[in-house]
């Protein structure tokens, strides 16, 4: 007998037959699909498209509304995300990392009921080095009502996300994908161009021996975070009890990849150096979607403080310190934030 594969298409049908997505909500999740394989293949020629290399004209980089120089990829992740999600009539808008304000479906096309949040190119420092990059997606309902939405009616806490994924670009290209029943990873065949589910139900191992964050930043850490990671590095000797392992790739979606594959604590903490902006990673485009994959996936994601998918967004950019993986290890990992501000300010 012949194995039986389900692609992502097969994945999609059935589950709008279980009644846990709708036609359109199907729809979105495979032009956001179609949109990666083609960003997959872009990357994927590297040096031989001309893709490599910064954005920008005559010498001049390209900043984009983060502040970021722009990789000619993502500029180029962008246009074909955008272009593959116009027409399509499952959307309301759009809002991207690397643009200054969300954008609604132009006239000329049917406007649907969802909005789609995206960093078109996570991780982009990584493209000239051929490490691992990727795209993160989230979605959100457009508010009842709304025909033309603007920046603030996607500030929505990421409860209310109803689907979140990555395509990460790797030694093979996957998908994960979560529309609130499991974490699930496709597979791409790319002769046959297609999507193939590999892992169905992703679970994150409640414990952890494996932590991911940039150490270089530790002197600008608040003090919580520098007492976290000090007691995790005096391992077998110390308050833990226990060895760790360190593991950094400066892609969040190859970091979460491998979290979700084997476990592990993920951190981008608050550092005196990106305080001013309230942390590094985004909490729309990057954060929020990821909490929401390793939260299906049995895992948690905070801020330290507080659970990631309850902050009640103040605007589109908004950055956030992220700790995500391994369930008992974010525990620990926000239990070092409460002893701390408890003594800070006493009731
Ligand atoms: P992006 O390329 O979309 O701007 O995101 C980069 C992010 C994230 O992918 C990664 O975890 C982090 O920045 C790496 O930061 P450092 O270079 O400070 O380690
Ligand atoms: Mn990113
Ligand atoms: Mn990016």
């Amino acid at each position: 007998m012949t194995h039986t594969q389900i692609s992502l298409t097969r994945f999609l049908i059935e589950a709008e037959r279980d009644g846990h997505i709708n036609a359109d909500l199907r729809l979105l999740v495979e032009v956001v699909a179609r949109a990666c394989k083609r960003i997959s293949i872009a990357v994927g020629k590297g040096a031989l498209g001309g893709v490599l290399g910064d954005a920008g004209e005559g010498g001049q980089a390209s900043i984009n509304v983060q502040g970021e120089a722009q990789k000619k990829l993502d500029v180029l992740s962008n246009e074909i995300l955008l272009e593959a999600n116009a027409w399509g009539g499952h959307l309301a808008g759009l809002a991207s990392e690397e643009m200054t304000t969300s954008l609604p479906i132009p006239e000329t096309y049917p406007r649907g009921r969802y909005l789609l949040l995206f960093d078109p190119l996570d991780g982009s420092s990584n493209i000239d080095v051929n490490v691992s990059v990727g795209t993160i997606f989230s979605v959100l309902r457009c508010p009842q009502g709304v025909a033309a939405p603007e920046d603030q009616h996607f500030l929505q806490p990421g409860s209310a996300q109803v689907a979140a994924g990555y395509c990460i670009y790797g030694p093979s290209t996957m998908l994960v994908l979560t529309v609130g029943h499991g974490t699930h990873a496709f597979t791409l065949d790319r002769e046959v161009g297609s999507f193939i589910l590999t892992t169905r139900g992703m679970r994150i191992p409640e414990e952890t021996r494996e932590f991911a964050v940039n150490m270089s930043n530790q002197r600008f850490w608040e003090a919580p975070m520098q007492q976290y990671i000090g007691d995790l590095l005096l391992g077998k000797d110390g308050p833990r009890g226990k060895d760790f392992n360190m593991r950094w790739v400066a892609s969040m979606v190859a970091d979460v990849h491998r979290i979700l594959t084997r476990g592990g604590i993920f951190s981008y903490p608050l550092d005196s150096k990106c305080a001013p902006k309230g942390g590094k990673l985004r909490l729309m485009y990057e954060a929020n979607p990821m909490a929401f994959l390793v939260e299906q996936a049995g895992g948690a994601a905070s801020t330290g403080r507080m659970r990631m998918l309850d902050v009640v967004p103040s605007s589109l950019h908004q950055r956030v310190p992220v700790f995500l993986g391994s369930r008992a290890e974010v525990a620990i990992a926000e239990d070092y934030h409460r002893r701390h501000d408890a003594i800070r300010a006493p009731a």
